[in-house]
């Protein structure tokens, strides 16, 4: 027998959070689904949920009416109203966080390019349309290095300059659009000349990806 589909009604979707609306006839479903985000679900009535899971076991759940519950990111069930009356509650899903989590681990995955010494690496971290700024050149921004081709020469080109490099204790925020990496900088240039100052990356982001990097690096005197 085939289930009625239960209704969702999207009241807000603002990068931030999603909030859905879900209305279930009785024995009606959402079908199959995999969660993607943290997120809260607040009942709008009492009723029952008949689970299934993807082991191929089932569960239920009692949902009260204003009591909320909270589960995390990849929990994955159809559900179905198991009761005799309609049924509905708001589904909050946490979209935020998810992305910064994402955008960190981006960060995390550059440092690790930049000690590696791959380019092509460093790449597959920047968004399709991407600018680099590094700390030294004639303008108040530095060097202003636009597009991925400039931006895929601009780090070769410092690879080539630092035969020897390494980019020491990384550590990396994420807040809303922006991300900031600090690290120590050691390296041995082509004449022989040693290189160790601190200095930090400010990110911005498109997706999970890097549009603009752009350098500071401390002026040791
Ligand atoms: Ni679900």
């Amino acid at each position: 027998m085939t289930r009625p589909e239960a209704e969702p009604v999207v009241h807000i979707d603002d990068g931030r959070f999603r909030v859905t609306e879900w209305r279930f006839a009785p024995g009606a479903e959402t079908g199959w689904h995999i969660h993607g985000h943290d997120y809260v679900i607040v009942p709008l009535t009492d009723g029952r949920l008949d689970l299934t899971l993807p082991d191929g076991g089932s569960a239920q759940a009692e949902l009260r009416r204003g009591v909320p519950y909270s589960r995390r990111t990849g929990v994955a069930h159809n559900v179905v109203n198991g009761g005799a009356a309609p049924l509905a509650f708001l589904e909050v899903e946490a979209v935020e966080s998810d992305l910064s989590a994402r955008r960190l681990a981006t960060l995390d995955r550059f440092l690790a390019a930049w000690n590696a010494r791959d380019v092509d690496g460093l790449m597959d971290c920047m968004a399709e349309s991407c600018a680099f700024h590094s700390s030294a050149g004639p303008g108040p921004e530095g060097a202003r290095h636009e597009g991925r081709e400039a931006v895929r020469v601009a780090y070769a080109a410092l690879f080539d300059a630092f035969p020897q490099a390494a980019w020491t204790r990384g550590r990396h925020v994420v807040s809303g659009d922006t991300g900031l990496s600090s690290w120590r900088f050691v390296g041995t240039a082509r004449d022989g000349g040693t290189v160790e100052v601190d200095g930090c990356d400010i990110f911005g982001f498109d997706g999970e990806l890097i549009a603009l990097k752009d350098s500071y690096r401390k002026n040791r005197s």
